[in-house]
């Protein structure tokens, strides 16, 4: 695992930021894995400026959302569906149909969740997965206590990462109760992983995550076990971290 301390989330976004666009340079078809949430915002709008100032191409990539909440429409200024259109999708060249983002709002969510995990598989495999970290160590909705080996399912969202949510929504009580996630085992099949983590709220998720005993209890900390994880961390998120003597 390689673990690069950023000294602010500026230089977190544009290190993530060139990860992931010298990927798309290596591989113009990759398949991108990708994150919502407060945290990749930032890496976003690099990749954003690097489309529109140095023609980074996105023409030919195909892209896998990590989640989607249930029964929230796709226009809903909360839904993930909006969040991709917003920070990236309206703002680079990617071809329409190369997006997935699961749908909440499917008439059978189960087949839903079975044809996401089929269509990742049909296309090779995720190349590249961003992830942020829930409070909890949450990562995609995967909750604690997850099995390491769930795949794509409707997952049930705990009272905490409802209350972190609800920021963004006008109360908590408009805060979907489940979503549609990728599994632990959908993660970890991404050949490389970048975890993202900025700020204090952060640090004692990824002290347990990146140090502590590998665990469902900890669900981030399954990446321990993954062997192309870097981490770009920000100085207050990487305050637990032992130091170098
Ligand atoms: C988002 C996701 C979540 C977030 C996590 C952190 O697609 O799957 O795991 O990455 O909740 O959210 P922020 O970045 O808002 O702190």
């Amino acid at each position: 695992m390689k673990i690069i301390i950023c000294e602010d989330e500026r230089e977190l976004d544009i290190k993530a930021a060139e990860e992931f666009a010298n990927h798309i340079r290596r591989k113009p078809d990759s398949v991108l894995g990708l994150a919502t949430g407060s945290t990749p915002i930032g890496m976003y709008k690099q990749l954003v400026d690097m489309h529109k100032n140095e023609g980074l191409d996105f023409s030919r990539v195909i892209t896998f959302n990590l989640d989607e909440y249930v029964g929230i429409p796709h226009d809903h200024p909360c839904s993930y569906h909006a969040y991709m259109d917003e920070n990236l999708f309206n703002h680079v060249n990617i071809s329409r149909e190369n997006i997935n983002i699961p749908n909440g709002l499917a008439e059978s969510l189960e087949e839903e969740c079975t044809n996401y995990e089929e269509k990742i598989k049909s296309v090779g495999g995720i190349d590249i997965q961003v992830l942020g970290i829930g409070r909890n160590a949450h990562i995609g909705f995967n909750e604690p206590g997850t099995p390491f080996h769930s795949i794509t399912s409707v997952v049930e969202l705990t009272p905490s990462t409802r209350e972190a949510n609800s920021r963004f929504f006008d109360s908590i009580d408009e805060v979907p109760t489940h979503a549609i996630s990728m599994g632990i085992k959908t993660i970890m099949q991404a050949k490389k992983i970048i975890l993202l983590a900025k700020g204090a709220d952060k640090a004692d998720a990824m002290y347990k995550a990146l140090y502590g005993p590998i665990t469902p209890d900890v669900p981030a900390s399954v990446l321990q076990l993954h062997p192309n994880v870097t981490v770009f961390v920000d100085k207050e998120a990487a305050a637990k971290f032992p130091t170098k003597e």
